[in-house]
């Protein structure tokens, strides 16, 4: 939740961002907070964008709203495929329904994601937070040949958004370990600390994905990871289900955040703007506003073992549950 730069040296806006006619892109979790400014905005610059959503009624009211909030002569080109984080089965499932109906995939944005939530098993038997990484896992792996595919097209621009945290650091309390299910559940962690597992998840995955991209000889596939800011949204919802009697702090906290334009506008450049391939910023881990900032040893996972081994563990639980 940290790392607003308010001296940052520049500003990085909206109108920066290219035009997108032609392209196709996924936002997960798009029908508030960070992921509604992010579809709303890759569709004002002509994408076509696919909202990948938990509940219809939410999404399709989303959707709604954003054709009225834009200029009604865009005519929005936006789509909804049924996604939940929860279920590996759900995001294979959804991956495998976009690609029906698309033949590419220009800009996947991984943001969808819950905080500080009670202890919990999701319906695979994963910590629910935990599913911020491994649901992620899941839609991303089933959609790489479909990327690969975009990426061999003539002027492609593929990029893979995965939205993290500056909370991630809170998994730096204790010692993660993604050899078994247990420890990805890490049912002793303190709820930060499993927040920040999971987010911490997302940074590795990114690693591991461009690592793999490389390793295949593709080089025109961006992957970053993205932390937005202190952003106002809806994201409290975990913490005031966690202590109820925060409520009062976290109505104050709420004075020194940013707003959803504001927080959305980082991962609206990784997944955008041409300065990722001309900084070739492969990897990258973006703070605010779209600034790169330096990984922690552990991000940095530098022999790969975790990452290495978060993805055997995340293919082992898809054989088992999708
Ligand atoms: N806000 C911040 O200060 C902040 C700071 C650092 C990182 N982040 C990260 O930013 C991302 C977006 O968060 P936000 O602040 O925009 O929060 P938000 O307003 O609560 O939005 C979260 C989105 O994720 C969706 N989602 C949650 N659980 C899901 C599930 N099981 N399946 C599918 N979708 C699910 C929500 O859907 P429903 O509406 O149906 O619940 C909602 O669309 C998250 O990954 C978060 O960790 C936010």
């Amino acid at each position: 939740m940290l790392g607003f730069n308010f001296f940052s040296k520049k500003q990085w806006e909206v109108s920066s961002i290219p035009d997108l006619t032609g392209r196709v892109a996924i936002v997960t979790g798009g029908n508030t907070g960070l992921g509604y400014i992010t579809v709303r905005e890759l569709a004002r610059k002509g994408a076509r964008v696919y909202m990948l959503s938990r509940t219809e009624t939410r999404a399709l009211a989303a959707i709604a709203k954003i054709r009225k909030e834009l200029d009604s002569e865009l005519k929005p080109e936006l789509e909804y495929i049924n996604f939940d984080l929860l279920s590996l089965k759900s995001a294979k499932e959804a991956a495998e329904e976009f690609m029906r109906r698309e033949k590419r995939l220009d800009i996947l944005v991984n943001n969808a994601g819950i905080m500080a939530t009670p202890y919990e098993l999701g319906p695979d038997g994963i910590e629910i937070q935990a599913c911020n990484g491994t649901g992620h896992f899941s839609l991303t792996v089933s959609l790489l040949p479909l990327l690969k595919e975009t990426a061999a097209m003539p002027d492609s621009h593929v990029r893979i958004v995965n939205v993290t945290s500056a909370g991630y650091l809170f998994a730096h309390m204790e010692k993660p370990d993604f050899t078994s299910l247990e420890s990805l559940n890490q049912k002793a962690w303190s709820t930060w600390g499993r927040y920040g597992l999971s987010k911490l998840t997302n940074i590795l995955f990114t690693n591991e994905l461009q690592k793999r991209f490389a390793e295949s000889g593709i080089t025109n596939i961006y992957c970053l990871s993205v932390h937005p800011g202190a952003v106002n949204t809806e994201l409290t919802r975990g913490p005031l289900q966690s202590w109820p009697f925060l409520a009062p702090l976290w109505s104050l906290a709420k004075m020194f955040t940013m707003t959803s334009e504001q927080g959305a506008l980082t991962q609206l450049y990784a997944a955008t703007s041409p300065e990722i391939e001309e900084k070739d910023l492969k990897a990258a881990l973006l703070f605010p506003i779209a600034q790169t900032k330096s990984k922690s040893s552990l991000a940095k996972d530098k022999d790969g073992k975790l990452g290495g081994d978060f993805w055997t563990l995340c293919e082992a639980l898809i054989r088992q549950k999708a």
